[in-house]
């Protein structure tokens, strides 16, 4: 395997800290970074906005066609316009495993993400990174963490937007979100075949950063040696 197609495939539930986490060690490690879970809030947000239902099998085809996401730099596009503040909110959290459950939706960003994993080292967060996107990945990595500690993570996050949510509130999401993306039929969130669990629990963000680090670290230096 050539360096520029280390990917580092981490997945988990909703509020595991996936996102932070692979960010700061892509970061350290001078890794490129994909939030794959924003490409999906991008398509969640548009077609909601347009007024297209989950259920709307061929109106989604159609919609589909006409959406373009781009990845720049600082993070996505839809049809050039940055939505990064708008795909974060309570609205987008509720519905965004219902579109992410279509085939249709996840077969329209496969290339795009695949495309990533081509542009040199990458580490890239979601559900089915290590399962489904990168099933060759270097490293798969499975983060969990306990219900309640992930609601009370992402009630901090929200709270810190400004948005004025319950933590009865944003459980109860939290719970509907693993339920809708563990139990759909398409790439459906569960641990790959060879992957590290991770539970980060009893974790600083900086000493699951660090655990990550010397686990990627690790195996570069396996792969370097070969
Ligand atoms: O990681 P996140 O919370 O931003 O993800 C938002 C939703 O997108 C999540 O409920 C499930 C879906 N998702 C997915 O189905 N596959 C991915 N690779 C990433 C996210």
């Amino acid at each position: 395997m050539s360096v520029s197609s280390f990917v580092v495939a981490i997945d988990g539930p909703a509020g595991a800290g996936k996102s932070t986490l692979a960010k700061k060690v892509a970061d350290r490690l001078g890794m490129r970074y994909l939030d794959t879970g924003a490409l999906y809030r991008v398509m969640a947000y548009s077609l909601h906005a347009d007024g297209i239902l989950p259920e709307e099998g061929t109106e989604i085809e159609k919609a589909l066609t006409n959406l373009s996401v781009q990845i720049v730099e600082n993070g996505l596009l839809l049809n050039g316009k940055d939505v990064g503040k708008e795909i974060r909110s309570p609205l987008v959290d509720s519905i965004v495993s219902s579109y992410a459950a279509l085939p249709a939706v996840r077969k329209h960003l496969l290339s795009l993400q695949r495309e990533q994993g081509q542009k040199g080292a990458l580490v890239a967060d979601g559900r089915d990174m290590g399962t489904v996107v990168f099933p060759d990945a270097a490293v798969k990595i499975f983060l969990t963490a306990s219900d309640e500690i992930r609601a009370n993570r992402r009630l901090l996050e929200l709270r810190e937007r400004g948005e004025a949510v319950s933590y009865e509130e944003v459980l109860l999401t939290i719970r509907e979100r693993d339920k809708t993306d563990s139990e759909r039929s398409a790439a459906p969130l569960r641990k790959a075949d060879g992957a590290i669990e991770v539970n980060t629990d009893g974790l600083t963000i900086e000493d699951a950063a660090e655990l990550l680090a010397a686990i990627i670290s690790e195996r570069k230096r396996s792969v370097a040696g070969r």
